[in-house]
């Protein structure tokens, strides 16, 4: 049984904002963080990491875009360092 994981996936050209897709969870990558005080508020993970390993920002916890506005702040942060996959708190399982 192998456990897969849920990463976002930006297209840099187009209009598309993100896009989720699995892949394994042992791949080292930055998280999406979000601020317990201000779901507006995304931030990406100090290190990269394993889904769920990786570090946040202090004041910050590994979250999920739950509205397209959220969704928009993390593509808007992924962009600004070039950053083409973003783990998300959403795991996945399958066989
Ligand atoms: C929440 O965060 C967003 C994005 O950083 C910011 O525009 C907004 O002013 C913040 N809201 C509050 C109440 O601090
Ligand atoms: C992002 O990539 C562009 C184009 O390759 C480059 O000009 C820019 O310096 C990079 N920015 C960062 C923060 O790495």
């Amino acid at each position: 049984m192998y456990v897969l994981c849920l990463k976002t996936l930006f297209s840099f050209h187009s209009y598309v904002i993100g896009r989720w897709v699995v892949l394994s969870c042992s791949e080292d990558l930055v998280h999406m963080c979000q601020s317990s005080a201000n779901i507006s508020d995304v931030a990406l993970s100090i290190d990269r990491g394993q889904w769920g390993t990786a570090q946040c920002p202090q004041g910050y916890a590994f979250s999920l875009p739950q509205t397209g506005y959220v969704n928009r702040k993390l593509y808007v942060a992924a962009t600004n360092t070039n950053t083409s996959h973003v783990w998300i708190n959403l795991p996945a399982s399958a066989k």
